[in-house]
């Protein structure tokens, strides 16, 4: 079966780790940077281990140095979004990457991106929202300042704040002055965690940083009395399956928790988190659910409601996005 038709609403990519590695080697060479090292033999990423994807992931950067940089990123990202039915989306921004941290040069990346994104919404139907990132393996001095540039930039386009990367690395406490100065600033707030920590990564999450989604979170399965309290206190899951298969989280699809903490009634969501690292589509994240959990299309309905419910939009964005999701 295929699913590529069906409106769809994805709340978890990182905008670095969806460009495409030809639109990444382009670059390179237009700039003359040499990171021939990070591409396999077929012209894609090279891929081992967490540590090694966030080595070449920081890498595959490195030709991403101005804001229209990052506006040819956004518009081929959310081309190939809306090619795989992609109605809404939320894309994780980081300041490391734009413009090094400094709220004047962060602006103008996001100026570039957001003038990116409503020209996607005219052309292919897609809208985008961004949440700002910080990253665990750079420390919480770091994320300060990305906190900075994202209170200074809330609004009704940066929505959200959020903590990527290592999540073996320092505890979420560490980061609790930077995502309370988001909280302030209105955003809305989301951590990675239950990814490669376990139940008490997540609960340090929840309790220090009083997120309302978690990015990953299947680890909570690890502890039913964990999965129950996600599920009374309606706790938002961004799950990436085929992330968490191909970084070897779970050893294949079968072996993935996602079926059984929708049977337990947790708020699960669907998305790609990096889809060329992982060779995954929004579409072939629905196609690999289909067959393994023989689920039919009632139950991607209400992922996509929860993911619409859940986003971090205003209002009236959510109302037209819902409105998508039932006309289809
Ligand atoms: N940054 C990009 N992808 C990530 C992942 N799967 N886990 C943590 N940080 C990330
Ligand atoms: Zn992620």
């Amino acid at each position: 079966m295929t699913t590529r038709d069906m409106p769809k609403v994805e709340l978890h990519l990182h905008l670095e780790g969806a460009a495409p590695p030809d639109f990444i080697r382009g670059l390179a060479k237009e700039k003359s940077i040499d990171i021939s090292g990070i591409f396999n033999e077929q012209g894609g990423y090279r891929f081992g281990d967490f540590r090694e994807f966030l080595r070449i992931y920081e890498a595959a950067t490195e030709p991403l140095s101005t804001p229209e940089d990052y506006h040819r990123l956004t518009r081929a990202v959310l081309a190939e979004s809306a090619a795989h039915g992609v109605v809404y989306s939320e894309t994780f921004l980081s300041p490391d990457f734009c413009g090094g941290r400094d709220v004047g040069a962060w602006r103008e990346y996001l100026h570039a991106i957001r003038e990116a994104a409503d020209q996607a919404e005219a052309q292919d139907g897609i809208t985008l929202r961004g949440i700002v990132t910080c990253i665990r393996h750079f420390g919480p001095e770091k994320a300060r300042e990305v906190a900075l540039c994202a209170a200074e930039t809330a609004g009704d386009w940066i929505v959200g704040f959020g903590i990527a990367g290592d999540e073996r690395i320092g505890q979420p406490k560490d980061f609790a002055w930077s995502f309370d100065m988001a909280r302030e600033a209105g955003l809305r707030l989301t951590a990675h965690a239950g990814e490669w920590g376990g139940p008490e990564s997540i609960r340090a999450a929840l309790h220090d940083l009083r997120v309302e989604r978690i990015g990953h979170g299947v680890r909570a399965i690890e502890d039913l009395a964990l999965v129950d309290e996600l599920a009374e206190n309606g706790i938002v899951l961004e799950v990436c399956p085929g992330s968490n298969v191909a970084l070897r989280v779970y050893p294949n699809w079968r072996a993935h928790p996602i079926g059984q903490l929708y049977d337990r009634g947790v708020k699960v969501t669907v998305s790609t988190d990096d889809p060329p690292f992982f060779h995954t589509t929004m579409s072939y994240e629905f196609d690999r659910l289909a067959d393994t959990f023989d689920w039919d299309d009632g139950v991607f309905e209400t992922l996509n409601r929860t993911a619409a419910e859940a986003a971090f939009c205003d209002a009236d964005t959510r109302a037209r996005i819902l409105k998508r999701l039932e006309t289809a």
